[in-house]
């Protein structure tokens, strides 16, 4: 009989040496991460090398033969380097602000020529009046490099000085994500930049991913974008959900700031995969139709087939409880850990999906309709855009003003939920 090693005991284990990533300066063979940033031994294997962190005094700085032996192996996929040196704070400032939406509008009335509704039912039912959908030549990312600008337009911030560009959509132009394409058309070439898929609370979670950066990683200007194109995946026959979704991009641009300056003044996230049933976009695979491999050729191996997406599906009803339920419970947890009470704040800013949950959670919270902020019915549910592009409009319009604190909550599919309470300016 064969014998099995014994396995070692959680007691008697013990992790092998890795040396810190906090640890200031790389050495030789060490891993370090930033700025997609792997490097070995040999110069040879350096790619896109440029910055070393120094978390004991949060100083980035260039480490100039670093990047001199990075140049030589550099190739057409490398970061352009050329970095000034910096000195970051921990705490994070929202300074820049911006938003894009398609120019498609389609109104309750138009919806109602081809799904058996009208904009009495969608209106008084959802608050929702207009949507914007992709027209010719929009894609996520198009709408997410526009959002983007404005925002670095605002904070007064130029593309090579983003160190981080987080995307935060369930619906990227492509499966692995949109995010450093939204980077390359913008010119971060400093910027490492990723997808963040959360759906509906995608926002929410990729500020707090965001702060976490700029906390924990010397990063200084980050952009958090959410953007979303659900009409992408709605089923258009199906009025139960096509009348909620539109289209959009918002972004916002944080930036490192001392720790009394720190925007982000306490959050609270949550997540429970039970909820799924109730709203998912799930993957439909197609069952290959030709013979299998074991029956052509004895072989066990059976092509898998291409995978689509099914429609859009939602339990309404129990998304509604759901929100109204768990919404105001992550509200008053993120208050409590700023230290602060509902009366406090200036602004509710609810991912904006039903205006009669806007309602029901501003009421349990007892906060009055005069600072709830809505604009759904201008662009119904965008998904993760749907907290940045309502910041953006009421930053600009003057509502929101340096030094507001607003309670932000996001909510949605996974099931996920959270929120954040972020001072502007
Ligand atoms: O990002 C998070 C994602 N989702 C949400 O936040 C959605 C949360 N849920 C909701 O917003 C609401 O549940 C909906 C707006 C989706 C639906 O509103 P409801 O008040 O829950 O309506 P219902 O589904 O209970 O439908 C009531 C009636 C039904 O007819 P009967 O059975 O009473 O005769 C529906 O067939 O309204 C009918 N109905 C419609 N009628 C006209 C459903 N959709 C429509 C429609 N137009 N578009």
């Amino acid at each position: 009989m064969a014998t099995t090693a014994a396995a070692p005991t959680l007691r008697s284990w013990a992790a092998p040496a890795v040396p810190s990533l906090r640890g200031a300066g790389i050495a030789d063979g060490r891993v370090s991460f930033r700025g997609a940033q792997w490097r070995v031994s040999s110069p040879m294997y350096v790619l896109g090398c440029r910055a070393v962190m120094s978390a004991e005094n949060r100083d980035v700085s260039l480490a100039s033969s670093e990047l001199e032996r990075g140049k030589q192996n550099e190739g057409e996929f490398s970061h352009s380097g050329g970095e000034q040196r910096r000195r970051v704070g921990r705490g994070s400032r929202l300074v820049g602000s911006g938003s894009a939406v398609p120019k498609t509008l389609i109104s309750n009335e138009e919806l109602s020529k081809f799904v058996e509704t009208s904009d009495e039912w969608i209106s008084v039912r959802t608050g929702i009046r207009n949507r914007r959908v992709l027209g010719e030549g929009d894609t996520v990312t198009t709408l997410s490099v526009e959002a983007s600008r404005k925002a670095l337009e605002m904070a007064n911030v130029k593309p090579e000085e983003v160190d981080l560009l987080l995307l935060c959509t369930s619906t990227p132009d492509d499966l692995f994500g949109s995010a450093p394409q939204v980077q390359k058309l913008l010119g971060c070439h400093n910027a490492l930049a990723f997808d963040l898929t959360a759906a509906c609370s995608g926002f929410v979670l990729g500020l707090v991913t965001a702060t976490r950066f700029i906390r924990g990683g010397g990063y200084k200007n980050v952009l958090v974008v959410g953007a979303d194109a659900l009409s992408r995946y709605v089923d258009w026959t199906d009025r139960g959900t096509c009348i909620l979704f539109g289209d959009a991009s918002g972004a916002l641009l944080l930036q490192a700031a001392t720790d009394d300056q720190d925007s982000l003044l306490g959050f609270d996230l949550r997540s429970d995969g039970n909820g799924q049933k109730h709203l998912h976009v799930k993957i439909d695979n197609e069952e290959d139709p030709s013979p299998s491999g074991a029956e052509s050729n004895g072989s066990a191996f059976k092509k898998p087939g291409k995978a689509s997406y099914e429609c859009l599906q939602m339990n309404g009803k129990e998304v509604f409880r759901f929100a109204v339920r768990a919404v105001p419970q992550v509200v008053e947890g993120a208050l409590q850990e700023a230290g602060l009470s509902s009366e406090n704040i200036d602004w509710l800013l609810l991912h904006q999906a039903n205006q009669r949950i806007l309602d029901s959670v501003s009421d349990r919270l007892h906060i009055p309709a005069e600072k709830v902020i809505s604009n759904l019915a201008n662009y119904g549910n965008t998904s993760a855009a749907s907290i940045p592009l309502a910041l953006d409009e009421a930053v600009r319009s003057g509502k929101v003003k340096a030094g507001d604190v607003v309670a932000t909550a996001g909510f949605g599919a996974g099931l996920t939920w959270g929120s954040a309470i972020v001072k502007w300016g």
